[in-house]
Order: structure tokens, then sequence, then C-alpha cells
């Protein structure tokens, strides 16, 4: 898109964007973390090469934020092909994904970010494009109406999803490899922040690169853009260094706690604590009384609250455990 074109926020938005993709690594070998996932998919990739066959269609979910989008341009990276990023709300049409599918080429990756998001109309003409490889359009409308069956060429189709449970039966059958991504340790995110500062060129010390990663609630979206705000104050406020003194600082004022907690997460504990009194809360509750949507609550705030042990899931709904009373200051 042509900059002239786009508003003052838009503007700092993509610049954003840009800044987040130079820091996304290139290769397998430069990705952090998520041992497991990138293991096997070295030898599912290396394998469909040696075939000469397109790699399976793959599903990722987790988390937002732990790299789905950036596995993937890996994924096209080492398999010499090249990838097409879109989303499922943006496939409004079949049309929409028949001209997306048949613009690829042999072994490229198309990759669908929410993919849970997909119409009903818009999944089922990809189910015979997955499988066969075809694609079934009709044309005409009424008596007039004939379908008619293209080929496609031999792609990987990458899914990406918060929700895996949300995916139809149908549409998950279909992936050949399904990866879940975790939530990062705080020494995987302090070696990420590591090359971030480098890529950056900032001068950072050990000590500040783990406050920055315990504070980033297992996340790397989250890590590197901690590390670009304290870049700013150690600026401003400094000589431009990050010393473990700014970076306390900094995040302070961002008033992001010790555990990397925000004002959302603190409110919704406290909300448990006090007003329901340590009892089962339902999701729809807790959202509506925190002004949020259920699903920003179970997929942003739940998974890392989950993750320390302040919060756990019941039948009967969701409650908060002591380790959450005492970071707060209440007795349990
Ligand atoms: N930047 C963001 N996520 C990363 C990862 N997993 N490895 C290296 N750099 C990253």
């Amino acid at each position: 898109m042509d900059n002239e074109n786009l508003t003052k926020p838009e503007i700092e938005n993509s610049q954003e964007e840009i800044l987040e993709k130079t820091l996304r690594p290139q290769t397998l070998k430069e990705y952090i973390g998520q041992t497991k996932v990138k293991e096997s998919m070295k030898i599912y990739i290396e394998a469909a090469k040696k075939r000469k066959e397109a790699l399976d269609h793959c599903l990722f979910y987790g988390p937002p934020g732990l790299g789905k989008t950036t596995i993937s341009g890996i994924i096209a990276n080492e398999m010499g092909s090249k990838i097409k990023i879109t989303s499922g709300p943006a496939i409004e049409k079949p049309g929409d994904l028949a001209g997306l599918l048949t613009n690829l080429q042999e072994y490229d990756v198309l990759f669908i970010d929410e993919i849970h998001r997909l119409s009903k109309n818009v999944e089922e003409i990809l189910y015979p494009a997955l499988e066969d490889y075809v694609l079934d359009i009709t044309i005409g409308k009424g008596p007039e109406a004939r379908s008619i069956r293209l080929d496609l060429p031999k792609f990987t189709l990458i899914g990406a999803t918060t929700k895996a449970g949300a995916l139809t039966t149908p549409l998950r059958d279909r992936f050949g490899i399904v990866q879940k991504l975790e939530l990062y340790s705080i020494q995987d995110l302090t070696t990420i922040i590591k090359r971030s500062s480098k890529i950056l060129k900032v001068e950072i010390d050990d000590k500040s690169c783990e406050e920055i990663a315990r504070r980033s609630r297992g996340t790397p979206r989250i890590a590197n853009r901690l590390l670009k705000r304290v870049r700013d104050f150690a600026l401003v406020l400094s000589d431009g260094k990050i010393d473990l003194k700014i970076t306390k600082h900094a995040l302070n004022q961002l008033e992001i706690d010790e555990l990397g907690l925000d004002e959302t997460d603190r409110k919704m504990l406290n909300m448990m604590i006090v007003q329901y009194n340590g009892r089962p809360v339902g999701i729809e509750a807790l959202a509506s009384s925190l002004g949020e949507e259920v699903d920003t609550i179970e997929d942003v705030y739940e998974p890392y609250l989950l993750q320390i042990g302040f919060i756990a899931r019941t039948p009967r709904g969701r409650v908060v455990l002591p380790p959450a009373y005492e970071h707060l200051g209440y007795e349990f």
C-alpha cells in the first residue's frame, strides 16, 4: 500500500508492523523455542522436499503472539516457495477463495489466519481443494447453472487459530499436521529479546533482557513490544543504553507488574476475589463485568493466568487460586 494514502494512525501502525516483521526469524535455525514443533516441522519439510511433493496441510493453534504467522513464513521459505497471507474474515465469498487458490503456484503456502472464522460456503469449496487439489465452481444460475472443475497446483494450506475447538470437524480432519504452540519459557524469551536488541542496534544488559522476559507473559510479540517501549525510555531519559534501572522504571510506568500482569488482569483477579468471593464465575459474567469480549478473555488473558496457576477452569466456572491472592496482597 502507498503510504501517502494512509491516515496518520495507520502510518504509525504500519511502521510498528514493519518493525515487527524485521524482528521475525526467516529460518527454522533462527527460530527460538517451540522445540517440539520445530523438530517435527523440520522432518516433514525435508520429507516433502525429498518426495518432491507439497507439504501436507498444517494447522497451528495457540494463544495470540506466539509466532503462528512467523513459523508459516519460515515453512514457505524452507520449502523454497512463496506464501500468501489472508484471514478467515477477509475471505467473504467463495469467489474470493477461488481467486486466491487459482493464483497459487506449485508448493506455495496459503496462510489463513483465524481460520475458525471462515464462512460455511467458503469452507465447503475448500474441502475438495485440500483433498484433491481441485476447485468446483458453479457458473450461471437456476436451470442454466453448471458446475465445472478446475485443477489447482499442489499447494499447502496453513491454518492458524486461537480456538482449535471452534473448527468444524470436516475442516480439522483435512489437516495432516496439527501443532499446538505453547507459551515460551523465560529463558527462550530472554534469548529472543537479546536477538531483537541486536537487530534494533540497542545496547542492553543480560539482567534487563531477563526482566523484560519475565514480564512478557510467555509471548514473543509482547516481549518485542516491551523492548521497543523500554528503548524509548532509555533514549529519552538516559543515554540510549538499556540497564535494569531504566527497564524497571519503564515497565512500571507501563503498569506491567513483576509477573507481566496488566491492569485488565489485575481488575479481573480483584473482581474474582472481592466481588465473587473466590467462588466459580462463568466466563460470560466475568466478561460483562469487565466490559471485555468473551473471546478476548479466553484468548488473551486466560492462557497466561492458567499457566502461572492464578486461575483454574472448573465445570462450574473459573476460580481464582491462592497464588493470585498472595500476588495481589490478599489473605487467602
Ligand atoms: N521473534 C519473535 N518470535 C521469535 C522466535 N520464536 N524466535 C526468534 N525470534 C523471534
